[in-house]
C-alpha cells in the first residue's frame, strides 16, 4: 500500500477502466470515492468492495450523469477527480437523450462541482473517437486532431452517437475550463484491452475480440486500429494526475495494428477457435494508422505491456468468467 493521503473521486468506478483505476489508486494509498449508479447492485460493486484496502480507503457514492448536481456530494472534499463514466449504449433508440446529452451535461455538471469544491485537478477519460472519425483518413493522429461530428451524424457508423457525445463533451469542457481557469486534463485512450475485475463483458472487448467471437458488426472498428493495455492506461491516469507540469490533451496508445494482426495473434494463441483469415469488405493488405503518444512519453511515461499481454489477459479473464463461446471442435483444441 502506498502513502498518498489525498481523497480523490472516480466516476464510472464499477466499469472496465474505472475499477482497475480504483485498484491502482488504493494501492498508492489514496482515499477513493467511487461513484456508481446503483451502489446496492452487488454484482456491479463486489469487485470494488473486495479490493485490497477497500475496507478502510474506499467509499461508494450514488451518482448519475443524467441528473444535474448528482456528483456534488461525492466531489466535495476531494482534491482530485477522475471522470471515467460514460453512457456507451451503441444500440440506443434515443441516442440524443440517452447518450449525447448526459455525456455533455454530465461532464459540465462535474466541472461545476469541481470548481465549487476547489478540486486541484480534473482528469477526463476522453476517447480516440474524439480524434480520428472523419471522412478523410490520416496516417498519423495526435492531440491536435478532432473528429467531425457532422460526418458521424450523417454516416451513422457503429457507435456514431458515442463518437459525437465524447467529441462535443470534450470540446465544451475545454471552453468551460479556459473560461474558469480550471486545471483540466484529458486522456485519449485508443482501444483498451487486458484482464479486468468485473463480471460482465467490457464494451471494448466486444470489439477487440470480435474476430474470435464472430461479431461482424465490430470488424470495421478494428480494421486499422490502435491499442493500449488497461494497466498502462490506468498508470497513465495516475501519472498525469500526479505530474505537476501536465496540461492539455494526451493520447495514450502503445500499439498500432490491423484486424489481420489481431486475428493472427488470436489464431496462434487460441487455435481451438475458428478465427477467420479473411474479412468481408476488408482488403487483405491494409496500411497501419498510427496514434502518436509522443507527448505522454516525452514527459517520462513508459508503457509496460506487450500486444500479446493485452489479448491473453483479456481472453483468460473472459474464459474464467464464462464470457466467451465454447471453442468449436476443429481438431486444434488444446488438451
Ligand atoms: N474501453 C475502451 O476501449 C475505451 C477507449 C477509449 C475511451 N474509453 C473511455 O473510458 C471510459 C470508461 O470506459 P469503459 O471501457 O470502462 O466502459 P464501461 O465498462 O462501460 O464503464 C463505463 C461506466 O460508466 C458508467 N455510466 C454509464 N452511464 C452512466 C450514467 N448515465 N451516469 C453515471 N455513470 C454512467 C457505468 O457505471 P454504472 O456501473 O454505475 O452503471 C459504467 O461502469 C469512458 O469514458 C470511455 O469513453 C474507453
Amino acid at each position: 500500500m502506498g502513502s498518498v493521503s489525498e481523497t480523490v473521486c472516480v466516476t464510472g468506478a464499477s466499469g472496465f477502466i474505472g475499477s482497475w483505476l480504483v485498484m491502482r489508486l488504493l494501492e498508492r494509498g489514496y482515499m477513493v470515492r467511487a461513484t456508481v449508479r446503483d451502489p446496492t447492485n452487488d454484482k456491479k460493486v463486489r469487485h470494488l468492495t473486495e479490493l485490497p484496502g477497500a475496507k478502510t480507503h474506499l467509499t461508494l457514492w450514488k451518482a448519475d450523469l443524467a441528473d444535474e448536481g448528482s456528483f456534488d456530494e461525492a466531489i466535495t472534499g476531494c482534491t482530485g477527480v477522475f471522470h471515467v463514466a460514460t453512457p456507451m449504449d451503441f444500440e440506443s433508440q434515443d441516442p440524443e437523450n440517452e447518450v449525447i446529452k448526459p455525456t455533455i451535461n454530465g461532464l459540465l455538471s462535474i466541472m461545476k462541482a469541481c470548481l465549487k469544491a476547489n478540486v486541484r485537478r480534473l482528469v477526463f477519460t476522453s476517447s480516440a473517437g474524439t480524434v480520428n472519425v472523419a471522412a478523410e483518413r490520416k496516417p498519423v493522429y495526435d492531440e491536435s486532431c478532432w473528429s467531425d461530428t457532422e460526418f458521424c451524424r450523417t454516416a451513422k457508423m457503429t457507435g456514431w452517437m458515442y463518437f459525437v457525445s465524447k467529441t462535443l463533451a470534450e470540446q465544451e469542457a475545454w471552453k468551460f475550463a479556459k473560461e474558469n481557469n480550471m486545471d483540466f486534463i484529458t486522456i485519449i485512450p485508443v482501444l483498451v484491452v487486458g484482464p479486468f475485475l468485473g463480471s460482465s463483458m467490457p464494451p471494448s472487448l466486444i470489439t477487440a475480440l470480435s474476430p474470435l467471437t464472430g461479431n461482424e458488426a465490430h470488424y470495421s472498428i478494428i480494421k486499422q486500429v490502435q491499442f493500449v493495455h488497461l494497466d498502462d492506461l490506468c498508470d497513465a491516469h495516475v501519472f498525469l494526475y500526479e505530474h505537476p507540469a501536465a496540461e492539455g490533451r494526451y493520447v495514450c496508445s502503445s500499439h498500432d495494428a490491423t484486424i489481420h494482426d489481431v486475428a493472427k495473434l488470436l489464431r496462434e494463441k487460441y487455435p481451438e477457435y475458428n478465427i477467420p483469415t479473411k474479412f468481408n469488405n476488408i482488403p487483405d493488405q491494409l496500411d497501419i494508422v498510427s496514434f502518436s503518444s509522443k507527448k505522454l512519453t516525452d514527459m517520462g511515461f513508459q508503457y509496460k505491456h506487450s500486444f500479446e499481454d493485452m489479448f491473453t489477459g483479456a481472453v483468460d479473464t473472459c474464459r474464467e468468467r464464462g464470457l466467451l463461446p465454447k471453442p468449436v471442435d476443429n481438431g486444434n483444441t488444446q488438451k
